[in-house]
């Protein structure tokens, strides 16, 4: 354990609860489990791009992506104080409309009280039933505040089927607000396969989780950028995943595009009530700190500022691919890229690792 004076916080940390598991095995198109004969073994299969004869499919999935006591041990062996757990991708993205109130109902429970078992250590971010309508989204955002270990949602790209600047969604972001409860955004679904050309194969999981998975991020939040979102909700608070996806490195440019656009200025899109992509990364956002880089993560910290960059892990995904137990190297990376970006120790190296994410999401009980 890291000592009391400094906790390691981890924000991006997926479940999949075991009534989740249960549903995904009762499945034949993705998200889905199962096995593939010959071999025995189960495997989980999420991404689009992964869904192909000619990869392997999926990945292998054991007891660390829903047994809660794994995580405990994956924190302990990585010296991690508390986590805040989420649902991984793709969340209830895919649920029936009928059964969406029911499912988030009863997954955020479960959740809930897993962090329960684990006073503490564990907080989670909740599921929203995005199938089911606003009505229902609300109620279960009203639900999750009440909830004693929800500190916010996860929420992927596409909102209610059409994307995060669908005028649809201001009222949920608004109740978000209202409850002071943050949206941590994650992809899932990536750029279109056609992207990749055709030996995409051959290359494994590489593009669609290195490219695809922050570019969809980075065009999720600047479609929300430019359809006024953060003027509407002026407070809604949101967490990046990947460090804000490609966003802070290209701010600039997208600021640039926005003051030499001629159909905003003719729109009236322009004026001085418009808040900037800056001002955005600076009030709205936090980022996390799982880009394995000390450049890429130096680029967040000067985007957002050092008090709004947060610790993560992506457990249970990258895991080693040949040793088992020991520590992660993909923990490892983005430890070191802390200690290499805001110095050994340092207060700001402090705040990346825990402080920040104790006092934005108030990980006390
Ligand atoms: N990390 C995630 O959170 N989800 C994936 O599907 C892969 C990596
Ligand atoms: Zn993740």
């Amino acid at each position: 354990m890291a000592s009391a004076k400094s906790p390691v916080v981890d924000i991006h940390t997926h479940v999949y609860p075991p009534s989740y598991i249960k549903l995904l095995k009762s499945r034949s198109s993705i998200p889905y489990i199962r096995s593939f004969p010959p071999s025995p073994a189960l495997r989980l299969v999420i991404l689009p791009a992964e869904d192909t004869e000619s990869t392997s499919r999926g990945r292998p999935v054991g007891p660390e992506y829903y047994d809660i006591n794994k995580k405990i041990e994956f924190m302990d062996t990585h010296s991690i104080d508390i986590s805040v757990i989420s649902l991984a991708n793709p969340w209830l993205d895919w649920v029936p409309a009928a059964e969406a109130a029911k499912a988030a109902g009863r997954i955020n429970s479960e959740v809930n009280e897993e962090c329960g078992k684990f006073p503490g250590r564990l907080f989670a971010f909740g599921t929203l039933p995005l199938s089911g309508g606003k009505d229902i989204i609300v109620t279960e955002i009203a639900r999750l505040k009440e909830l004693k270990y929800m500190r916010g949602i996860i929420l992927g790209t596409t909102g209610l089927g059409k994307g995060l600047d669908d005028p649809e969604l201001l009222p949920i972001f608004q109740a978000l607000q209202d409850a002071e409860l943050p949206i941590f955004l994650h992809p899932h679904y990536g750029l279109p396969g056609s992207v990749w050309g055709e030996r995409a194969s051959d290359y494994g999981h590489v593009l669609p989780l290195a490219l695809g998975f922050p570019l969809e991020t980075s065009i999720g939040v600047t479609r929300m950028i430019l359809s006024g979102v953060f003027e509407k909700v002026p407070d809604l608070q949101m967490i990046l995943a990947h460090s804000g996806g490609t966003l802070p490195f290209l701010a600039g440019r997208i600021e640039s595009c926005i003051e030499h656009d001629a159909h905003l200025k003719a729109e009236g899109k322009l004026g001085k009530r418009r808040k900037t992509v800056w001002d955005i990364l600076k009030k709205n956002i936090y980022l996390d700190a799982v880009i394995y880089g000390e450049i890429g993560l130096k680029a967040a910290i000067q985007a957002s500022g050092e008090d709004r960059v947060m610790f993560g892990t992506d457990h249970p995904f990258f895991p080693p691919l040949d040793e088992e137990g020991g520590k992660w190297l993909s923990v490892e990376t983005n430890y070191e890229a802390i200690k290499s970006a805001l110095g050994s120790g340092s207060e700001e190296a402090k705040g990346a690792l825990g402080g920040n994410a104790i006092r934005v999401l108030n990980l006390r009980v």
